[in-house]
């Protein structure tokens, strides 16, 4: 049975000719018939600080933390920096992990897919990504890690190309639509 689910896509990277970007908006297409997507703009958020959780919420960090719970799941596709988790991406996941036990987080599958020009494909950053959404009480998707490596290579005119890895990657997609299904029906 098709469904049209409704999953936030959030690129690691702020970079304007971001290879994680253009490897989100690869999957986002590859999915489009089973997916809908809204992006959040984490870049826009203030750093957190505990002193300012406290209504009213910066506008865009209530942003996004209304499309993390409008989301049925959400695609995180991240890189590397210095061995883990860009600062900018660990941010915008403390914004939404709080209060504990009743975050905007908990419960939401996760499908985490990294990428590096180097041949790791940001290996690293993505255990470092799971534990922190573990911490929030969210659901990293059970997969094989979907880790593009060369990503520098694999990048035609600006958009990301190689089926492979897409088709991997849609393995991983199948899994996390399973895991929206099973959450509905508790
Ligand atoms: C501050 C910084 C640290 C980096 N550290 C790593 C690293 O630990 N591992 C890695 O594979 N690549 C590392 N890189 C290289 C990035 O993978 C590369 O710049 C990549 O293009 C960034 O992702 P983007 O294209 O989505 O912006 C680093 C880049 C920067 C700017």
């Amino acid at each position: 049975m098709s469904h049209q689910f409704r999953l936030l896509g959030i690129s690691g990277s702020l970079r304007a000719h971001s290879f994680s970007t253009a490897v989100l908006d690869a999957l986002v297409e590859a999915t489009a018939s089973r997916a809908s997507y809204e992006y959040a703009d984490i870049g826009a958020m203030p750093h957190f600080n505990q002193d300012h959780f406290a209504e009213p919420l910066p506008p865009t960090v209530q942003r996004f933390r209304d499309q993390v719970t409008a989301c049925d799941a959400l695609l995180i596709v991240s890189p590397e920096y210095n061995h883990g988790i860009p600062g900018v991406l660990k941010n915008a996941l403390d914004w939404a992990s709080r209060p504990h036990n009743q975050a905007p987080l908990k419960h939401k599958p996760v499908l985490i897919v990294t990428c590096s020009p180097a041949v790791t494909g940001g290996a690293r950053a993505q255990y470092q990504i799971r534990e922190t959404v573990v911490s929030a009480l969210a659901r990293p998707v059970v997969t094989p890690e979907i880790l593009v490596g060369q990503v520098d290579r694999k990048i035609v005119d600006g958009r990301f190309h190689d089926p492979a890895v897409i088709a991997f990657a849609l393995s991983g997609f199948v899994t996390m639509f399973g895991d929206i299904a099973r959450l509905a029906c508790r």
